[in-house]
């Protein structure tokens, strides 16, 4: 939840990192830090706030940026406030010891207590101040050299961490390691070099050489010698596994778009395109899926489907369950992973759990797998990025291939996670033949063409900037979709909420009358999707009530519309499509609506207050 980053190598380590963690601002913008090693002293430069409040104390300081090794940090706050005090890097009480933490230390309380006896005082409330301080204690008691300092120390500590340690008195590596939060090493030529980062991004432009960390390795980076990878538990050595990096420069920059979400919303087309290239065969009337391939028997047998995930990915899981059950007739249940972890579900080997991820990293979806696999069952993931914990911790799985998503708010990893689940279900719904071969092959020339009907409703933009104007200042806001648009309904509250805090609804259009009617007055207005073939005739009754109430309707209908159009305030239409599919289209007026209201409100739309883009605690 936290980005870490760190150079050692030949070149000013400063700007690496400091560039770097504005890349990895995605996962926690709260404080930020930095920390480089001049060849005699640490010069630790942090601050509550973003990467930017921390580069203007250091901008006039050339002290601060001297020097070719440092590590960094963007802290998305666990234990202790946003504070300086709290912001890392930590120092150990000798002052040798430097670290950058992401992830949690669960048995914090008790190693403090343990290292007070000791002798040892605290400065901040962190965890990981008692890390780097329980290093120290193990390397002086041990008499050992740092790594070995590390490996010790993280046998005693339970919770979830990746690190990059520091020693100055040896200052030609670094330590890192990770359990439960990712960190990827950039290889530089003739490891003359070496990056470190939560993710491949903040080094993209200096190697292609990445090596991604496994739960429960640590390595030492050291220029001039190959990396050395350890077995944390047991010491013993593990051959490193360096890759070549598919990341471009320019995916993770903003191409001209004043903010990463809107330059994601205008990539949906292509986005669902590259999710369904190579898999869609749609003239030969085939869907390949290596995932699914490979274990069609397993799927065929499926006696359920359990869907995990968080967040958005939990409503693009909604929506699955209701693609799954109506084309594949499979018993399909959604469950919030932070639940289903604690829950002691009923899980058997003939269950199939489909994990979805945007990020890989969530911390609850993760713990799920787990938890499913433990009990036998087979875990298929949905996630987007490549070589992310949960797609390692899978069984089979699919890409979304939407590309970097920086945005704290999903887009174009809900309708790419939904264009996967759609594939899923109409594949297996083909090798069951619960669909006919003309139903198949008529989804399968919709789903061709839904990339241009999505790219056809981003023209409505300045219509969507409209209301958006009018409906700025509501306080509160309801959304109602049926079927396949219910989970549209909760994804588009989400939105709302995540990136402008207006308070937010989600509901079945029906349920609506249980209760939330209650909340509806003139100042309220109603987000409905009112499209033709979803229970169309309920729906525009639904909307008559909202009218007898005085609230103000706004309706996503399907194009030539013409009742709802004569009630509604305001109506905005989606091209015509298979019912199944408009959750594909129904969403992108939402997802403008937000991002519009937010821009309107001076909102942070990039990197709203308390959010982070992958939650890897709990
Ligand atoms: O990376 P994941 O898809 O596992 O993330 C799950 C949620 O944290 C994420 O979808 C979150 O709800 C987004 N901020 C929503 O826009």
């Amino acid at each position: 939840m936290c980005g870490i980053t760190g150079y050692i190598g030949e070149k000013d380590a400063y700007p690496i990192i400091i560039n770097g963690l504005k890349r990895l601002e995605y996962r926690g913008y709260d404080s930020a830090g930095i920390m480089i090693y001049d060849g005699q002293e640490l010069n630790l430069s942090k601050t509550k706030g973003k990467v930017a409040d921390l580069e203007q104390i250091t901008d006039n300081d050339s002290k601060r940026k001297a020097g070719t090794i440092g590590i960094g940090h963007t802290r998305w706050a666990t234990h202790g406030v946003p504070n300086d005090v709290n912001s890392h890097p930590h120092t150990s009480q000798s002052g040798n010891l430097v670290i950058v933490h992401n992830g949690i230390i669960e048995n914090y309380d008790t190693l403090r207590k343990e290292l007070i006896n000791r002798g040892y005082t605290f400065h901040s409330d962190t965890d990981t101040e008692v890390l780097v301080n329980l290093i120290e204690e193990v390397k002086k008691q041990e008499n050992c050299k740092l790594g070995k300092a590390v490996q010790i120390a993280l046998t005693e500590v339970t919770g979830a961490y990746a690190i990059a340690v520091f020693d100055k008195e040896k200052p030609n590596e670094i330590i890192v390691a990770r359990l439960g939060s990712p960190i990827a090493i950039g290889v530089g030529k003739n490891n003359e070099e070496f990056f470190i980062a939560s993710d491949a991004s903040p080094f993209i432009e200096f190697t292609k050489n990445v090596m991604y960390l496994e739960d429960e390795e640590m390595a030492i980076v050291k220029p001039g010698r190959d990396i050395r990878v350890r077995q944390i538990s047991d010491d013993s050595s593990v051959e490193p596994n360096i890759q070549k990096l598919k990341l471009s420069l320019d995916q993770i920059e903003k191409g001209g778009y004043d903010h990463f979400m809107i330059k994601e919303i205008h990539e949906q087309p292509k986005a669902i395109i590259d999710t369904y290239r190579g898999r869609m065969l749609a003239n030969q009337g085939i869907i390949k899926m290596a995932g699914i391939d490979n274990n069609l028997e397993r799927f065929l047998n499926a006696e359920r489907i359990i869907v995990v995930a968080c967040g958005t990915s939990w409503h693009a899981g909604l929506v699955g369950e209701y693609l799954i059950e109506e084309m594949a007739r499979i018993p399909v249940e959604v469950e919030y992973a932070s639940e289903f972890r604690y829950r002691n579900p009923i899980i058997t080997p003939k269950d199939i759990v489909i994990a979805i991820s945007q990020s890989g990293e969530t911390a609850d979806t993760l713990a799920a797998i787990k938890l499913a696999k433990s009990k036998g069952a087979f875990v298929f993931g949905v996630c987007n990025v490549v070589g992310s914990s949960i797609a390692r911790e899978t069984h089979a799985g699919a890409y979304t291939h939407a590309g970097p998503e920086i945005g704290v708010a999903s887009t174009k990893a809900f309708t790419t996670q939904i264009t996967v689940l759609s594939l899923i279900a109409l594949k297996l719904a083909k090798e069951k033949g619960t669909l006919s071969k003309s139903e198949f092959n008529t989804y399968l020339q919709k789903m061709q063409l839904i990339p241009e009907k999505v790219q056809k409703l981003l023209e409505i933009d300045e219509k969507v900037k409209e209301i958006a104007r009018i409906y700025k200042d509501a306080k509160n806001c309801l959304y109602l979709g049926r079927g396949f648009n219910f989970p549209v309904a909760l994804e588009g509250a989400l939105k709302l909420k995540e990136i402008s805090y207006i308070h937010a609804e989600g509901y079945p259009a029906a349920e609506m009358k249980h209760g939330p009617i209650a909340l509806i007055d003139e100042d309220m207005p109603l987000f409905v999707i009112a499209t033709n073939k979803g229970h169309y005739e309920k729906v525009v009754s639904n909307i008559q009530e909202i009218k007898s109430r005085s609230g103000k309707i706004i309706a996503i209908v399907t194009e030539g519309d013409v009742t709802v159009k004569e009630i509604a305030d305001h109506v905005i239409e989606i091209p015509e499509t298979e019912e199944a599919l408009t959750p594909l289209l129904t969403t992108i007026p939402f997802q403008l609506l937000s991002y519009h209201i937010a821009v309107m409100l001076d909102k942070n739309v990039d990197q709203p207050r308390n959010l982070a883009k992958s939650v890897t605690v709990e």
